[in-house]
C-alpha cells in the first residue's frame, strides 16, 4: 500500500519531470546515516573498498555502470562542479558564459555565483542527468567561492557573496529533492548553521588537519541528526584516532600514494 502510493506518486513526478526515471525515485528513500561505509571513486584515486554508498562522477559515468551498482545494492553518490566551469566536460562553454576568474586547478573556472540564477538551467540539467542516470544523490563540489570572495570572483567578498551562496546551495538542495534525489554539503562549514536542514549529508576533505585539536566539531550538527559525514584526510593513519568518535566515516590517503585506506 504505502509503497504502491510511493510508486505513484514517483511515476506522476516522472511524468512531470520528462525523463526522470521512478524505480530511481523510489531507491532514493533510503537515507545515509551515521555508520555509513563508502568508496570514494569521484577524485580520482583508488579505493578498492566496497561501501554501503558509493561516490562517482555523474558525467564520466554511464547509466549502465550507475545500474550495475545500484542493483549490487551500493548507495550511488554522483559528484558534479556546481560551482566551477572544466574544460574536460561537455557544457564547458556553456558554463563559461557565467564564469569569473581561473580556480586554483589547471583547466578550471570559478563560476560567478552572483549569476546563479542566470546558469541555474545549466546545473539543473546535470542534476536531471543524475536522476535520470539513476543516483541517488549528488555531491556539488566547489560552492565555496564566497569564502575566497575577490580570489574566486574579481570585486566580490565574502560579505557580498555570502547571501548568494546560501540561495544557490539551497536551490540545488530544492532542485534536487523534487527529482528525488539527496544531496551532501561539501566545503562551507560555516554555512552548516544555515543550510543543515537542507542537507541529507556531509562530504569533507582534511578537517582534522585545518580543525583546532583535530577534533572536526563543525559536524556535530550533522552528528545529532544522525546524517552521515563521509571524510578524508591526506596524511597518515595519525587522524584515525577520533574519527568514529567525531562521528566521521573517514579515508586516508599518505602522500605518495594513490590508494585511499579506510580508517
Ligand atoms: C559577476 O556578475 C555580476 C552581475 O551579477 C557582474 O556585474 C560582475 O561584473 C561579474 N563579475 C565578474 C568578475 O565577472
Ligand atoms: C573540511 O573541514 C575543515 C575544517 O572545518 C574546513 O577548513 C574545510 O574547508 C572543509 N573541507 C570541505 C571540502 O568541506
Amino acid at each position: 500500500m504505502y509503497s504502491s502510493i510511493i510508486q505513484t506518486l514517483a511515476v506522476a513526478i516522472g511524468f512531470a519531470a520528462c525523463s526522470v526515471d521512478a524505480v530511481a525515485l523510489r531507491r532514493s528513500t533510503k537515507k545515509l546515516t551515521q555508520g555509513t561505509t563508502w568508496t570514494l571513486e569521484a577524485w580520482g584515486y583508488d579505493d578498492t573498498s566496497k561501501g554501503d554508498m558509493i561516490d562517482i562522477d555523474l558525467q564520466t559515468s554511464s547509466k549502465d555502470y550507475v545500474e550495475k551498482l545500484s542493483d549490487g545494492g551500493q548507495y550511488v553518490v554522483c559528484y558534479i562542479s556546481a560551482g566551477t566551469a572544466e574544460d574536460w566536460r561537455g557544457d564547458f562553454l556553456d558554463m563559461m558564459n557565467f564564469a569569473a576568474r581561473d580556480s586554483r586547478y589547471p583547466g578550471e573556472y570559478w563560476m560567478n555565483i552572483t549569476r546563479w540564477q542566470e546558469f541555474k538551467h545549466l546545473i539543473k540539467a546535470r542534476i536531471e542527468e543524475a536522476a535520470d542516470k539513476g543516483c541517488h544523490g549528488i555531491e556539488p563540489d566547489n560552492t565555496d567561492a564566497y569564502e575566497y570572495g575577490s580570489m574566486a570572483i574579481t570585486g566580490e567578498s565574502r560579505e557580498s557573496l555570502r547571501q548568494y551562496q546560501i540561495d544557490y546551495i539551497r536551490w540545488m538542495a530544492k532542485t534536487a529533492h523534487a527529482l528525488g534525489l539527496q544531496i551532501g554539503l561539501k566545503n562551507t562549514v560555516d554555512l552548516i548553521p544555515d543550510l543543515i536542514d537542507n542537507m541529507d549529508f556531509a562530504i569533507n576533505e582534511s578537517c582534522a588537519k585545518y580543525s583546532e585539536n583535530d577534533y572536526c566539531s563543525n559536524y556535530d550538527a550533522f552528528v545529532k541528526q544522525d546524517k552521515a559525514v563521509f571524510g578524508v584526510e591526506y596524511s597518515t593513519k595519525g587522524s584515525c584516532t577520533d574519527a568514529m568518535s567525531e562521528g566521521i566515516m573517514r579515508k586516508y590517503k599518505n602522500m605518495n600514494s594513490n590508494k585511499w585506506v579506510d580508517c
